[in-house]
């Protein structure tokens, strides 16, 4: 059995990822004692764990440093990589969404303003529709922006809807859904074709049995 090396995305989707791992039989004891550790081994499958944040788990995919990687579609979106899409976990669930104060007229013929940490996902959607806006990056809390008139608008993840709630603003358009996936590394795809695949597809069975 060849070593799998799985890329995980800190923070709120590690959490609901661990259940995943374990329903299929991987030990993952150390992640849920972690502790300030950043890799970790399975103690029953010849497979061990690093813990990054999202975009990374793109690049270490990509670069085949990971086999596997579990991370948000809006991150994929955001980011052009060189890796296989394989599976929607199902978990992690929200939606790209255009908000703002409520006084915002999304029909205006005004130029507009949009603040977002996702520019490209930002700008190819505005694209589509056939508007020309301009976009300005913001790292985070970009719910500020339009509060304090730095944009018109934002384009950002909702999840509950709670962050958009306590700070006045409203959705005006869905994007598009958005979910977990797991992402293979290309070249991992054929040279441990096996172990890659005996992973995926008892995670595609056991999503599939839940439904
Ligand atoms: C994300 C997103 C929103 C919030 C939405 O931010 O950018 O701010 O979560 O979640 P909700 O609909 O459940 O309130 P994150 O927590 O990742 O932090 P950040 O703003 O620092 O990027």
């Amino acid at each position: 059995m060849r070593h799998i090396q799985i890329a995980l995305t800190k923070g709120r989707l590690e959490k609901q990822i661990v259940p995943l791992l374990e329903k299929i039989g991987i030990d993952c004891s150390e992640l849920k004692d972690k502790g300030r550790k950043l890799v970790f081994h399975s103690h029953n499958a010849n497979v061990s764990f690093i813990l990054v944040k999202a975009v990374d788990v793109l690049t270490y995919v990509e670069h085949g440093v990971a086999d596997i990687g579990i991370v948000g579609k809006d991150v994929i979106m955001e980011n052009e990589k060189e890796l296989y899409e394989m599976v929607d976990l199902g978990i992690g669930r929200c939606k790209f969404s255009v908000a703002s104060i409520p006084s915002y007229n999304p029909d205006s013929y005004k130029k507009k303003t949009i603040a977002t940490k996702y520019p490209n996902v930002a700008s190819a959607y505005f694209r589509r529709k056939g508007e020309d806006v301009e976009i300005i990056k913001i790292e985070g809390s970009v719910e500020i922006a339009p509060l304090l008139g730095l944009a018109d608008a934002i384009v950002d993840i909702v999840e509950t809807g709670a962050t958009l709630r306590e700070n006045g603003l409203i959705v005006f358009e869905d994007i598009c859904d958005i979910s977990a996936r797991l992402i293979a590394n290309k070249a991992s795809l054929k040279m441990k074709k096996d172990e890659m695949f005996s992973i995926i597809t008892q995670i595609e069975e056991h999503l599939s049995a839940r439904v």
